[in-house]
């Protein structure tokens, strides 16, 4: 069902056919994004289904997302993220969430909450599209679209904003408007093994 081979072939895709991802394969994605790593406990990513939203204006420029049969939505709260990250280490500590000892750690842990946040949600988006890249479905990563338009047309719960979208299903046979990357640089150059 899971194949390595899919992944080292991977491309992205941005044409679909209209047939969906079977539910199995989306609930062990979902579930291994779940389990993607967090700092501090924080969790500060939710994931959404937003496949109806496909046709709104502040998306449907996206040649991804017209065809897509799913939209899948990373929104992140830094502010949400602490909050975890607090009770958590109170639970360590055996105090208080504002406990100075908490607030030390964080501090110490967290250079710039924003940007911890984020690349929380880099991490869990890396989970979920590979889990479904190497099932064999495909998918283009989104990030250019406005993400306060977006948080607020999806009614987002508090303090959560838009982060990336994943627009994926079956590449279209006829025409998957795939690009792919130019590997310019060479493997040697990217990867450098212990001497
Ligand atoms: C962070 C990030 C943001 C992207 N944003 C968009 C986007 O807004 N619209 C789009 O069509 N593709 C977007 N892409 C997909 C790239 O266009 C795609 O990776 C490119 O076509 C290369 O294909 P490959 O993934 O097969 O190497 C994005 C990719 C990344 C990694």
């Amino acid at each position: 069902m899971f194949e390595i081979e899919n992944l080292l072939n991977r491309r992205t895709v941005k044409k679909f056919s209209a047939e969906k991802i079977s539910n199995d394969v989306l609930d062990q994605a979902i579930r291994v994004a779940y389990r993607a790593p967090t700092s501090l406990n924080s969790r500060p990513v939710i994931l959404l289904d937003i496949s109806k939203h496909k046709n709104e204006d502040w998306i449907n420029f996206q040649p991804a997302a017209q065809t897509a049969p799913h939209l899948f939505l990373f929104a992140v709260s830094p502010e949400a993220g602490e909050k975890n990250a607090r009770e958590f280490l109170a639970g360590r500590y055996g105090s208080e969430i504002g406990d100075e000892r908490v607030s030390a750690t964080i501090k110490k842990i967290v250079a710039q909450r924003d940007e911890w946040a984020r690349q929380q949600a880099y991490l869990v988006t890396a989970y979920f599209t590979a889990i479904l890249e190497a099932s064999g479905a495909a998918g283009c990563i989104i990030a250019g679209f406005d993400k306060k338009v977006a948080s607020e047309k999806l009614e987002l719960p508090d303090s959560y904003t838009a982060e990336l979208i994943f627009a994926c299903g079956f590449a279209d046979p006829g025409n998957d408007g795939s690009v792919e990357t130019d590997f310019v640089r060479k493997f040697d150059d990217f990867y450098f093994p212990a001497d």
